[in-house]
C-alpha cells in the first residue's frame, strides 16, 4: 500500500501557454489545496536552463487570479520549490530516458502517477509521446497525457495523428483539450438544460428559432500569424470550441453524467450534422486601419503572415442538425479576430408567441418581440433572457427586459480559469470535458470537405478594418436564414 504521488511534467515549458495558462493553473489548484500531498512539477523544453532560473520564470508570469490574496507569497515559494527543469530535445529518447531517471527519484518509495502536458508543436506531438511514453509507463501507477490543439489540420492529418499516439498510449491515457470546455459557462449549459423545469421542455425546434455560437477577439493575431496562417479562424476557433459548445448544447439526454455517457450523445449530435454548403460560410480578413490616431496593421502585414495569404481570420457560417430535435434549425456560428469587441456568447432565439394579444404593440417587427436566452461565457459571465415587459404606468406600453443572472453580482467567488478545471479533471481521471477520438474525427469529417472547397476554390475572403463589427457579409448570410445575429441588434 504505497502512497501516491504525482509528477506532472509541461512538455514545451518555455513556451506561452506553459507560461501563461498552465503553470498559473497548477499555482491555483495547488493554492486551493486540490493537488495531493505529493507533487512535483516539471518543465521540459529544449531551452537551456536550470530548476531556479525556470523557478524565476514561473514566478513573474504567476499573474493570476490568486496573486493577490493572503499567503500567496509563501504559497507561491512552497510552490515554486516542487517545480524543477530538465532540458532536452522532443525527438530524442535519451533526454527523455535523464528526465525519467530524475522523476524515479522523486517517486522513490511511492505509488507514482505521472501526467504529461503536451504544450508543443503538432510536428512534435509524435516524437515526445514516442520518447516519453517509453519511458513514462509506470508498472503500477497511472501515466496520463493531455494534448493541445491543433489535432491536426484535416481528416487525414488527424486520423495519422490518432493512429500514430494509439501505437504508445490507450485511448484512457489521452486528454485531448479544447479548453472551452472547461469554461463556467460552458460546464453550466447541461445543468441549466437538465436541471431546471423551464428549459428543456423548450430545447427543440418548436420553440427555438435558430441558435448563434459567438466568438470575438479584439485584437488580431499578432505574434501567431506564423502559426495562424496555417490554420485559419475555422480551424483555430469553430471546428473545435464552437463545434464541442453546439454538441453540448444540442445533445440529448444523457444516461447518466459519466464522461462516456456525455460524449455519446455529443458524437450524435456530430454525427447526425448536414455537410456544410460552400453558400452557407463567408469568410472574412482584417484589413489595416487607423483609428483615433493610431493605426492598426492588416492581418498581412504581419511580417510572418506570407503575402497575398488568403487565411480567413474571420468566419461566419449556418450548420444544420438534421434530426427529429432539430430540423431546420439554424445553427450560427460567428468567429472573428481583430473585430471591435472581445466576446463569447451562446444565443437561443425563440419562436413568435403565437396569436401575440400584443402583437400591435411591436408594429411590424415581430421578431424584436421573441424571448432570447444569452449564455454570455465572457467577459462578465452571465446569463440572461430577454423577455416582453410592460412599462410601468396607465398606458399599454411594453418593453424588452432582462432577466439577469449577472455571476459578478450573484456570486462572491471568483471563477476558475478553465485550465484549473481542466487540469483538475485530468489528475482525477474524469474525462467528461476532454475530446474523445470518435468525437474529434466526427468534427473533422464535417469541416473537412468545407476546408477543402476553400482552398481548392481559392475563396478570396472579404476584408473588414481591424476594429471594426466585421463583413458585412455575415450579415447576408444570417438574413438568408431569417436570423439576426442577437450581438449586433
Ligand atoms: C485558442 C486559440 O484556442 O483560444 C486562440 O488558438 C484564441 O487563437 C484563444 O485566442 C481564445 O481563448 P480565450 O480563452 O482567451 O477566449
Amino acid at each position: 500500500n504505497l502512497e501516491p504521488t504525482l509528477s506532472i511534467t509541461v512538455v514545451g515549458a518555455s513556451g506561452d501557454l506553459a507560461k501563461k495558462k498552465i503553470f498559473p493553473a497548477l499555482f491555483a489548484l495547488y493554492y486551493e489545496g486540490c493537488l495531493p500531498k505529493n507533487f512535483t512539477v516539471f518543465g521540459y523544453a529544449r531551452t537551456k536552463m536550470n530548476d531556479e532560473e525556470l523557478r524565476e520564470i514561473i514566478s513573474r508570469t504567476l499573474t493570476c487570479r490568486i496573486d493577490k490574496r493572503e499567503n500567496c507569497d509563501d504559497k507561491m515559494e512552497q510552490f515554486l520549490n516542487r517545480c524543477f527543469y530538465h532540458s532536452g530535445m522532443y525527438d530524442s529518447e535519451d533526454d527523455f530516458a535523464a528526465l525519467d531517471k530524475k522523476l524515479k527519484e522523486k517517486e522513490a518509495g511511492k505509488l507514482p502517477n505521472r501526467l504529461f502536458y503536451l504544450s508543443i508543436p503538432p510536428n512534435v506531438f509524435v516524437d515526445v509521446v514516442r520518447c516519453a511514453s517509453l519511458r513514462a509507463s509506470s508498472e503500477t501507477g497511472w501515466t496520463r497525457v493531455i494534448v493541445e490543439k491543433p489535432f491536426g489540420r484535416d481528416s487525414e492529418s488527424s486520423g495519422e495523428l490518432t493512429r500514430c499516439f494509439k501505437q504508445y498510449l490507450t485511448e484512457d491515457q489521452i486528454f485531448r483539450i479544447d479548453h472551452y470546455l472547461g469554461k463556467e459557462l460552458v460546464e453550466n449549459l447541461s445543468v441549466l438544460r437538465f436541471s431546471n423545469l423551464v428549459f428543456e421542455p423548450l430545447w427543440s425546434r418548436n420553440y427555438i428559432r435558430n441558435v448563434q455560437f459567438i466568438f470575438s477577439e479584439d485584437f488580431g493575431t499578432e505574434g501567431r500569424g506564423g502559426y495562424f496562417d496555417n490554420y485559419g479562424i475555422i480551424r483555430d476557433i469553430m471546428q473545435n470550441h464552437l463545434l464541442q459548445i453546439l454538441a453540448l448544447f444540442a445533445m440529448e439526454t444523457p444516461v447518466s453524467l459519466d464522461g462516456e455517457d456525455i460524449r455519446n450523445e455529443k458524437v450524435k449530435v456530430l454525427r447526425s450534422m448536414r455537410p456544410i454548403q460552400l453558400e452557407n460560410v463567408i469568410v472574412g480578413q482584417y484589413k489595416g486601419h487607423s483609428k483615433g490616431g493610431k493605426s492598426y496593421p492588416g492581418y498581412t502585414d504581419d511580417p510572418t503572415v506570407p503575402k497575398g495569404s488568403l487565411t480567413p481570420t474571420f468566419a461566419a457560417a449556418a450548420l444544420f442538425i438534421d434530426n427529429a430535435r432539430w430540423d431546420g434549425v439554424p445553427f450560427l456560428m460567428k468567429a472573428g479576430k481583430a473585430l471591435h469587441t472581445k466576446r463569447a456568447e451562446i444565443r437561443v432565439q425563440f419562436r413568435h408567441v403565437p396569436g401575440n394579444l400584443y402583437r400591435k404593440n411591436f408594429g411590424t417587427d415581430l421578431d424584436k418581440a421573441t424571448n432570447e436566452l444569452v449564455l454570455r461565457v465572457q467577459p462578465d459571465e452571465a446569463i440572461y433572457l430577454k423577455i416582453n415587459n410592460k412599462v410601468p404606468g396607465l398606458g399599454m406600453r411594453l418593453d424588452r427586459s432582462d432577466l439577469n443572472l449577472l455571476y459578478r453580482a450573484r456570486y462572491t467567488k471568483e471563477i476558475p480559469d478553465a485550465y484549473e478545471r481542466l487540469l483538475l479533471d485530468a489528475i482525477e481521471g474524469e474525462r467528461r470535458l476532454f475530446i474523445r477520438s470518435d468525437e474529434l474525427d466526427s468534427a473533422w469529417a464535417l469541416f473537412t470537405p468545407l476546408l477543402k472547397e476553400l482552398e481548392v476554390q481559392k475563396i478570396a475572403p472579404e476584408l473588414y478594418p481591424y476594429g471594426s463589427r466585421g463583413p458585412v457579409g455575415a450579415h447576408y448570410l444570417a438574413a438568408k436564414h431569417n436570423v439576426r445575429w442577437g450581438d449586433l441588434s
